[in-house]
């Protein structure tokens, strides 16, 4: 008899186990653990890939090593009926018969794309953030995986790194509540509910500040600049559950985040008390034969000794461990609290009482692109684009019945719709925004494609690979020729342009991040016919703008807006759906700016905000500090004036509490929505703090005329930091209590803290 039906018994699950089903799974894992070998043991650490790659290596001899019990997880596998078949192989052939866990980047949707995690922290809207994870939990659960590799946590101020589009932007704060939406919209309160999905924070740490943006880099940080302004999304996550972790490929203190013991055991499990399972990155503990650690054995006994469980596809652990352990190496207790940590995972997710309980083809067939989902795809899309300029209310373009010339090459790109990291897409889904705007605005429109996204074609095939076909082959005189003829014979032109989708993303740094230069020129051109532009941006980072849209008639950021991003973009230009996102990151008005982030130290001569070059100052001679549009700002169909901020006490002690109050009016004739911005600084402290941080915001909906008092509780735990020696204290002193539309447009109270 298989040992799952014998010790059946014992299993249930839970994200958060009572005491009570804590020793019952204790009891099951005792059990299961009394009866591996050696090398059954150091088989659950293996986590082989198939089907995607991101790296150079690909896992060999993977069915052979699933029979033989030297497996603990897949990843890679899509559909119901493929998971079923391997997991019954683990289950059926192995000797043991533990399930395999089976993951997958589900990282903004399964099959159906939401916008990317950038944008989707541009809507400040942290419960449909949750509901969107959790949709995607519905169809990616259907369909045999049982493990996210998501939320990407990493806070970043290079906009140069393409996986600024997998983050949720410059802001600790404003990371730390998306992640904690990503966390439970995945994971629900019943982790071995079949609609839920483990999720994974990563990468583990700091994988945000590569020197000079390229992916992979070295970083180099001081333990505070982390603990305050990179580390908090991350120990976010933990705080709410969050089941397993990825650690990143870099370095940190010149030792890789792979075999970084002080971040894998000192911080996250003894200091913050994690308790789920870390998995390496793909390949990291290899790569770090490149790094100058060692050889893969060397690099699999630091690796597995620094804290990591699970080794994703470099396959040191199944083949160093056995001798680490004969040597004396790594101690049996660490193998085994590896071990365990991975069980438990499993047994959590309920895998051990019923191993296909994430195959549920009839569910799957229901759930994928169903109607309800993909309206949540939609409302999603149009609170996270932002509209940056609007001259004269140009938009929206509702009941004007003029003429539209659509223009570039992201108006007929149905494929490039989902955004980076789509790795289950269905191609049959996604909306262009032409097939949209045909929808709301008829024959009203015409078309023409204009340029090619990139001049470069070699570059242009290596970024597009199998929609490489799209490129168009005319020369580029006949398709300007097109294009700006359609637009002289049209009222209004909407040109839909800027990055290809995969110019972000994984392994997709860039020097230059202006809009690439064919679609630039393109515009000028546009622009000079003397007909309003309104440029529809497609980006997955901030683009220096700042020459691009000087003369245009107004600048709609929708990012990589997901599967249904056509219908979207349309019924927002329309004014059907308002455009409310704010940005989650700023945008620099040079690329010599980077980095430029909101929440800055003030150096000794600090330059005031607006001024031209002064010798002396913390400035340049060429051009402002300040980036083009900051964090938080994004402008709506309507306008907002706000109050000046109140406090219900100028004094506080550290055990109490004040409120911040801020009266938010709508001064237009529409329905809109704001998003309430809370920052605070610490004017004097035993450590320079930023001088701004953003510690609260609400998002409302006002009437036309209509006005709300928005209120945020300051405590003593908004205003703490961790000083030198990294304790998390509030000193007392006086604070700067700030709140507004954006980091830029804030009124201020000081509070005194005794
Ligand atoms: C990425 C991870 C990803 C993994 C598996 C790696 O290259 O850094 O974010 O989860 O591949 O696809």
């Amino acid at each position: 008899m298989k040992l799952r039906n014998f010790l059946l018994a014992f299993a249930t699950a839970g994200a958060v186990l009572t005491a009570g089903a804590e020793s019952r799974m204790d009891s099951f894992i005792n059990s299961l653990m009394g009866k591996m070998t050696l090398e059954e043991k150091i088989g659950q650490l293996n986590l082989p890939v198939s089907g995607i790659l991101t790296g150079d290596a690909r896992s060999n001899n993977v069915i052979e090593n699933i029979r033989k019990g030297r497996t603990g997880g897949l990843f890679g596998v899509t559909g119901a009926e493929n998971v079923r078949k391997i997991q019954e192989i683990a289950v059926k052939e192995s000797r043991l018969g533990i399930p395999l866990i089976f993951g997958l980047d589900v990282i903004h949707g399964y099959e159906t794309h939401y916008p990317i995690p950038l944008a989707q922290a541009a809507s400040w809207n942290p419960v449909l953030v949750e509901k969107v994870a959790h949709a995607a939990a519905e169809e990616a659960s259907a369909s045999g995986i049982s493990w996210t590799f998501s939320p990407m946590v990493d806070v970043t101020r290079e906009p140069r790194w393409g996986r600024v589009a997998e983050g949720a932007g410059e802001d600790p704060y404003l990371g730390s509540r998306m992640a904690q939406a990503m966390v439970r919209g995945y994971q629900g309160n019943n982790l071995a509910a079949p609609n839920t999905l483990l999720a994974c924070v990563k990468h583990f740490a700091l994988y945000g500040a590569p020197e000079g943006g390229r992916d992979y880099n070295t970083v180099i940080m001081d333990r505070q600049t982390a603990m305050n302004e990179y580390l908090p999304p991350y120990k976010a996550a933990v705080d709410a559950g969050v089941g397993s972790l990825m650690a990143s490929f870099n370095e940190f203190e010149g030792i890789p985040a792979t075999a970084n013991k002080w971040l894998l055991t000192d911080l996250l499990r003894d200091r913050w008390g994690f308790k789920g399972m870390v998995v390496s990155d793909y390949t990291a503990i290899t790569e770090m034969i490149a790094h100058g650690i060692g050889d893969l054995e060397e690099c699999s006994v630091r690796a597995l000794n620094a804290g990591i469980d699970m080794d994703m596809v470099s396959e040191g652990f199944n083949t160093y461990v056995v001798k680490g352990i004969a040597d004396g190496r790594i101690s049996m207790q660490r193998l085994d609290q590896a071990v365990r940590y991975i069980l438990e995972t499993k047994y959590k997710l309920g895998l051990f009482d019923n191993p296909y309980l994430y195959c549920d083809p009839k569910r799957a067939a229901a759930v994928l692109h169903s109607e309800p989902v993909r309206a949540i795809a939609r409302e999603m899309a149009a609170e996270t684009m932002v509209l940056l300029k609007n001259e004269g209310n140009m938009l929206p373009l509702a009941g004007s019945g003029k003429r539209i010339a659509l223009v570039g090459p992201l108006a007929d790109a149905p494929w490039e719709m989902p955004g980076c990291w789509n790795v289950a897409t269905s191609k049959a889904h996604n909306v262009s925004v032409l097939e949209g705007m045909q929808k709301v605005f008829g024959d009203r429109v015409s078309y023409a494609k204009g340029c090619n996204a990139l001049c470069d074609s070699v570059l242009e095939r290596k970024l597009t690979g199998d929609y490489n076909s799209h490129r168009d082959g005319r020369t580029c005189d006949q398709m300007r020729k097109e294009a700006l003829e359609i637009a002289r014979n049209s009222d209004i032109i909407v040109a839909a342009m800027g990055e290809l989708m995969n110019m972000s993303g994984e392994g997709a740094s860039r020097a230059d991040i202006r809009i690439p230069e064919p679609q630039r020129k393109l515009l000028r051109e546009l622009v000079a016919t003397g007909k309003p532009v309104v440029l529809v941006l497609f980006t997955g980072r901030p683009l220096v703008l700042t020459e691009d849209v000087r003369d245009l008639a107004a600048v709609l950021n929708v990012w990589f807006a997901g599967s249904e991003a056509g219908d979207a973009i349309a019924e927002v230009l329309a004014g059907k759906m308002e455009p409310s996102g704010r940005l989650p990151i700023s945008f620099p008005y040079h690329i010599g700016q980077i980095p430029v982030h909101y929440n800055q130290k003030n150096s000794g001569r600090p330059m005031p905000p607006g001024r031209p070059y002064q010798k002396y100052r913390n400035s340049y001679q060429d051009i402002p500090n300040e980036p083009l549009y900051p964090f938080g700002y994004g402008l709506g169909y309507t306008r907002f004036e706000y109050g000046k901020i109140s406090l219900s006490a100028p004094e506080m002690d550290k055990t109490g509490k004040v409120t911040a109050s801020v009266a938010v009016t709508n001064k237009g004739k529409r329905a809109g929505k704001e998003v309430v911005q809370l920052y605070i600084r610490d004017i004097y402290a035993s450590s320079t703090r930023p001088v701004k941080e953003l510690k609260g915001f609400e998002k409302i909906e006002l009437a036309p005329g209509e006005t709300k008092t928005v209120s945020f509780t300051v405590d003593a735990s908004m205003l703490s930091f961790y000083n030198h020696d990294l304790e998390f204290v509030c000193e007392p002193g006086d604070f700067e209590i700030m709140a507004g539309h954006d980091s830029n447009s804030l009124s201020s109270a000081k509070l005194t803290v005794k």
